[in-house]
């Protein structure tokens, strides 16, 4: 979602902060923004567009000074305009950043105009620095007036804030949007993401909900919800990737894909020991935990729920529990049945998706057993709030298209399903196999890669196309889901996924030669049935591509075009034959021209409902 990024320092701060916002921009894009205070008082530069659009302005203008906050912007209230991007800024004193949605802004807005504040934006935000300004007019400090403040908002805030009348201190509240604080020597800044800050510090200390703290250069005082001063723990930031370069690569799309051996690798490693996986990966009270889980709930959004949907397969073949999964913005608004002996599990690449997050708080009233997370993020709201975690170790994700994040989770879930067999008495056969199988995977991924230029020269017959259709059968249907999705958030091309088996019943109709249609082919006995689905379209002068394991026996001729996949255990098929389908979404992209990384109106980590 929106980025945020603060400085206090001796030096100036203008580029610290830019820096911050391109490594930031991933999250959202449509317009960004900077306020410095320096001997001119408070000045503020804001542009629609990219990050480099505010940079050549700050140097055109020369705007620094030695304390400042930055934006990137992800519109929710108001279009996409100079005035509504942050900072917002009251009486030429007050600036304010914001992460999240103010939801009684309305009501706020009236009452500040009443008292003669004048509204320069549509956002929600704007009522936060107005505000701040009317507590500060009382004669409260920075602090004082930032408490009071936050005490009439509702919904969901990250908020960085700054007065001329006190220079070189940041105040910032913390509730419903992630924030740190980066320690420096003789400098501090904050950040609504550790990455932001990579390039001054490794020294992290993390805020919790309903934190409000001051930063100076020299000094860190935190208040809890309760307004009490507390100590919060500093972390040191151990992120392996140079997640702010793209390397050799020219999207981070691509290098994310590419990465996936190594992320696999580095999510597996010391957690298989031969036949077994280490169940510890999860937590140190798994094995107890484990031992009573009869069902599992699991909950997630978009590509991670696609992931569950994998999992549900997997665990009632393999585990011998039942499962049920759903997306995380209908579960937490509806009333919903807990089994007996359920365990809670959330899937998330960020740790931090706001309907995600807000089911797990919403499950810890329900009477569920225990919660796990599998997160990529070790800091992350979801992994700190859950009863145990399975970190997937896939390193930073930048693009907002999640790839590397996937695979790893589903190696974790494949992994929880080998841990939930065994408490359960399954035959310690399938828990052998699932170990070399995932073990297997790494090398497995990185012969996969070698279709890269096939791909790639596939693509080129769907750069006509305005819409597609994903088939798949078994666990590989939620692939098919997840190659649609890849497919229509980086390409803009419309798509949609079916369970083959659910053609008859209405999709057939839209298939003719302009249609292509993607086949994810299973290699088990669901083969044969999936070869009548296929049949059946092309009877209809469908055109398919047929993504297949050798032994399938499919032949290429003038309908169908088949792309043979290196030979793996059906069991960790599904995470194999997702790698063509996101090399076909990414290179389906440029040749659409669209901005892979950054799709429009996209966000990598939404922390806004
Ligand atoms: O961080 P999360 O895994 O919780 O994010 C959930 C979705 O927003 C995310 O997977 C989204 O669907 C992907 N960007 C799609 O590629």
């Amino acid at each position: 979602m929106c980025g945020i990024v603060g400085a206090t320092a001796e030096r100036r701060v203008a580029e610290i902060l830019l820096e911050g916002l391109r490594r930031l921009e991933y999250r959202g894009y449509d317009s960004a923004g900077i306020a410095v205070l320096n001997d001119q008082g408070l000045q503020e530069l804001r542009r629609v567009g990219k990050v480099q659009a505010l940079a050549a302005a700050q140097e055109e203008t020369g705007i620094n000074g030695h304390v400042g906050i930055a934006h990137t912007r992800w519109a929710t209230h108001g279009k996409v305009t100079k005035e509504n991007a942050h900072p917002h800024v009251s009486s030429d004193t007050v600036a304010v950043v914001h992460n999240g949605i103010i939801e009684n802004h309305e009501a706020l807005r009236v009452r500040l105009q009443g008292l003669g504040y004048s509204f320069q934006s549509e956002t929600d935000t704007e009522v936060i620095c107005h505000l701040v300004h009317h507590e500060l007019e009382k004669g409260h400090s920075l602090l004082d007036a930032v408490k009071a403040t936050v005490k009439q908002l509702e919904g969901a805030y990250g908020t960085v804030i700054m007065d001329q009348r006190e220079p070189g201190h940041l105040v910032i509240a913390r509730s419903g949007s992630p924030l740190v604080i980066g320690l420096g020597i003789g400098e501090n800044f904050v950040a609504s993401d550790q990455l932001a800050l990579l390039p001054v510090t490794r020294e992290f200390m993390y805020l919790e909900e309903g934190d409000v703290a001051s930063v100076t250069r020299t000094q860190i005082k935190v208040f809890d919800s309760n307004d009490k001063m507390v100590e919060r723990q500093v972390h040191t930031s151990d992120l392996q990737y140079d997640a702010g370069g793209k390397g050799e690569y020219r999207h981070f799309m691509l290098k994310e894909i590419h990465e996936q051996p190594i992320a696999m690798r580095n999510t597996l490693e010391g957690r298989i020991d031969g036949d077994r996986i280490a169940i510890d990966a999860f937590g140190p009270q798994a094995e107890d935990i484990f031992k009573n889980i009869k069902h599992v709930q699991i909950i997630a959004c978009g590509t991670s729920y696609h992931a569950g949907m994998v999992a549900r397969y997997w665990l009632e073949q393999y585990a011998g529990v039942s499962c049920n999964v759903e997306i995380a913005s209908e579960f937490r608004y509806r009333s919903s049945y807990v089994f007996p002996n359920s365990l809670f599990v959330t899937i998330s690449q960020s740790g931090e998706t706001a309907d995600t997050l807000a089911a797990l708080r919403l499950a810890k009233t329900l009477g569920y057993h225990a919660s796990l997370t599998v997160c990529n993020v070790a800091s992350s709201s979801m992994v700190r709030e859950s009863d145990l975690a399975f970190l997937t170790k896939a390193g930073a994700e930048i693009g907002v298209a999640s790839t590397k994040a996937f695979t790893t989770q589903l190696a974790g879930l494949l992994m929880l399903v080998a841990a939930l067999g065994r408490a359960n008495g399954v035959d310690a056969s399938i828990e052998a196999r699932i170990s070399h199988a995932l073990a297997s995977l790494p090398n497995k991924l990185e012969e996969a890669l070698n279709i890269t230029a096939e791909i790639e020269a596939l693509a080129e017959e769907f750069a006509d196309k305005e819409n597609s259709l994903f088939l798949g059968r078994g666990d590989q249907y939620p692939i098919a889901m997840e190659g649609a999705l890849k497919l229509k958030e980086v390409s803009y091309i419309h798509a949609e996924a079916y369970a083959a088996g659910e053609l008859k019943h209405g999709p057939l109709a839209l298939i003719d030669a302009q249609m292509p249609v993607i086949v994810v082919a299973p290699n088990n006995e669901l083969l044969e049935k999936l070869k009548s689905n296929v049949e059946e379209v092309r009877a209809r002068g469908g055109i398919m591509y047929v993504f297949a394991d050798k032994k399938a026996q499919f032949k290429s001729d003038d309908t169908m075009r088949v792309i043979n996949l290196v030979h793996v255990d059906e069991i960790i098929a599904p995470i194999l034959y997702t790698l063509p389908l996101q090399l076909l979404s990414y290179y389906v992209a440029i040749i659409k021209g669209t901005d892979v990384d950054q799709p429009r109106n996209l966000a990598k980590s939404v922390t806004v409902e």
